[in-house]
């Protein structure tokens, strides 16, 4: 079976081709565009700009992804041996998803391939089965730039099923990321710059907060923790530089102390979910889980605590946003698939209550 994966929810634009052979994946092609040095130069995604460059991208982009596959299988792979197309409906920014569902609401009919639509955060975790068998029950941990959710996941005859247990109730971890870069004029996005700078800094250097550690719950807040940051900027004002000269050196252990803080309360709220619900795996994902020091924490944390839950994380490559995640997704929907009615079917910005 060939399962074509679309992602167009925010500043990607992204096809891949999966062929699943008696449940194992072997993966064909993987074609990303990514916007981030056009958005890089506003601080942030803008929107409009994001949906232009996607309806510029996605047929260069599914063509190289058929091309590719087809070079890679050694057989002529077209939009006709396609069995199913999977595309991300949501969340993500609006006029971004209309263009991957719209493609594919096109490719379906034309084709009349059956359509799988994929939520995006479910998806960010179901990559982990690419080259793993994941047992079930999971607890899952999504870090992304809009989310910061944690989800239980089980499986039944009828597919797998989800309930998120917490989640933030301000900004997401890589928005956090992303605004504490801006207040320390770092660029965009923040994540893989703080993460750099973090290396050779001292964590304990700035007493940081650690929202909601304490609380009983499985809820994240991060705004207060950027907020202290923000203060702490304006207390020692050489830390805010544009160079990264002379206040190199606290520049660095602020983001020491703000990644570490972040972290904590990720590791602190997964355990808490892990000890209530004793699942059989753990499963990271999202583009926060490309950061080297919470991969390596949560593993240590987990093992230490809770051996023989399984651990599962995206290989970097598949942790930002890709096609092939929401392909594997997609497979996982194939028997539990509900009749789409294509001409009905439209991007969801706001699927995130339910990952199914
Ligand atoms: O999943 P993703 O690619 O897009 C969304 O669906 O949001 O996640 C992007 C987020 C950004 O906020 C970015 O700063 C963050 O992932 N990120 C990181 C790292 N690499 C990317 N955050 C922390 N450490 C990193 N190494
Ligand atoms: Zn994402």
């Amino acid at each position: 079976m060939i399962i074509l994966g679309i992602e167009t929810s925010c500043d990607e634009t992204a096809a891949a081709v999966l062929k699943v052979e008696r449940g194992k994946f072997n993966l064909l092609s993987n074609i990303i565009s990514s916007q981030v040095k056009t958005h890089a130069k506003y601080g942030g995604i803008v929107p409009e700009v994001a949906a232009r460059m996607q309806m510029k991208m996605i047929m260069p982009i599914l063509n190289q992804a058929l091309k590719l596959a087809s070079s890679k299988s050694q057989n002529t792979i077209s939009k006709n041996s396609i069995d199913y197309i999977a595309v991300t409906q949501g969340p993500g920014l609006i006029t971004s998803l209309m263009v991957g569902v719209e493609t594919a609401k096109t490719l379906s009919y034309i084709l009349n391939k059956p359509l799988i639509p994929v939520n995006h955060l479910a998806a960010h975790l179901l990559v982990n089965c690419i080259n793993n068998k994941i047992k079930f029950p999971a607890v899952g941990l999504i870090v992304s730039g809009g989310h910061t959710i944690l989800v239980l996941i089980t499986s039944s005859k009828n597919g797998l099923k989800y309930k998120i247990i917490g989640e933030t109730q301000d900004d997401a971890v890589g928005e956090a990321f992303d605004k504490v870069a801006k207040i320390l004029n770092l660029g965009y996005p923040g994540g893989p710059i703080i993460s750099k700078l973090a290396i050779n800094g001292d964590k304990n250097k700035f007493n940081l907060p650690r929202p909601m550690i304490q609380q009983q719950n499985f809820n994240f807040s991060f705004s207060g923790l950027k907020t202290a940051v923000l203060y702490l900027t304006q207390k020692y004002k050489n830390i805010k530089t544009k160079k990264h000269s002379k206040s190199d050196y606290e520049l660095r252990n602020l983001c020491a102390s703000f990644q570490q803080a972040c972290i904590d309360v990720l590791i602190s709220k997964t355990l808490r979910a892990i000890k209530e619900f004793k699942p059989k795996s753990f499963l990271l994902g999202g583009g926060v889980a490309a950061n080297p020091e919470l991969r390596q924490q949560l593993q240590k944390k987990i093992n230490i605590k809770f051996p023989k839950v399984k651990i599962f994380m995206p290989e970097l490559k598949f942790t930002g946003d890709n096609a092939v995640m929401v392909a594997v997704a997609g497979y996982f929907k194939i028997n539990n698939n509900k009749k789409i009615n294509t001409k009905k079917f439209k991007a969801d910005p706001n699927i995130n209550n339910s990952l199914s």
